[in-house]
């Protein structure tokens, strides 16, 4: 089962800093990811720590998913939302297994990725900030722009890693890394083009609706237009 949350319980480990502690037996060094991982031609130490920024992404999307689709008001979204928060869960699986196979550990938490989980954080959390002071349709805006930031730096991930894979030497960790390519881009370019998508429409669909001009008009009314959306 794939690990969401890292930490010492579950055998995280670290590349320390001038500002970060870990204790002894959660070091990782570039020495020792050099000599865990053969190959040729190739920044390992970078690698290493690319696979794991790119996981802690996943996994953050995981959360992501998760929370969006328990608060959309709309049962579209919702689904969407469910469905590709189901994917990210595969990604993760599938990048553990990757860091693994090249004799890694999927509970290595690189700087790069702390960075990453520092920045997810703030992208989950700008849909709460305004929580209670915003109105349902700028909750779920808020909510899909989130989704849309997300899948952009994923999207740009996987291709990005799909063009480094054609520079790996050949061998079993270019195979394997071809594989999970194979298994995910697709699914990074169908999340990214409908959260693009349906976040124009809902914002032209906003535009060019005349809403709810009465004088007396209810949070109720909001909702059920809200739930109307793309119907
Ligand atoms: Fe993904
Ligand atoms: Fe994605």
């Amino acid at each position: 089962m794939a690990t969401l949350i890292p930490t010492r319980e579950t055998g995280a480990t670290t590349k320390p800093t001038e500002h970060i502690y870990a204790v002894a037996d959660a070091i990782v060094t570039a020495e020792l990811q050099s000599e865990q991982i053969a190959l040729d031609g190739v920044n390992v130490p970078f690698l290493a720590d690319l696979l794991s920024a790119m996981l802690a992404h996943e996994r953050c999307g995981v959360h992501l998913y998760r929370s969006v689709a328990g608060r959309t008001g709309n049962a579209v979204l919702k689904r969407k939302y469910e469905e590709f928060g189901a994917e990210t869960l595969r990604h993760v699986e599938i990048l553990e297994e990757l860091v693994t196979s090249m004799g890694g550990s999927p509970s290595y938490v690189s700087p790069m990725a702390r960075a990453v989980e520092g920045a997810d954080a703030r992208i989950l959390e700008s849909t709460f900030m305004l929580a209670g002071s915003l109105d349902v349709m700028t909750a779920e805006t808020t909510m899909l722009d989130a989704v849309f930031l997300a899948e952009s730096v994923d999207h740009a991930n996987w291709s990005t890693m799909g063009e480094l894979v054609s520079e790996l030497p050949d061998g079993a960790m270019r195979d394997a890394a071809q594989r999970a390519v194979d298994e995910v881009e697709e699914q990074e370019d169908e999340h990214l083009s409908w959260a693009r998508d349906t976040r124009a429409k809902l914002v032209k669909l906003r535009a060019t609706t005349e809403v709810l001009p009465k004088v007396g008009a209810t949070a109720e009314d909001l909702i059920a237009q809200v739930k109307s959306w793309f119907d």
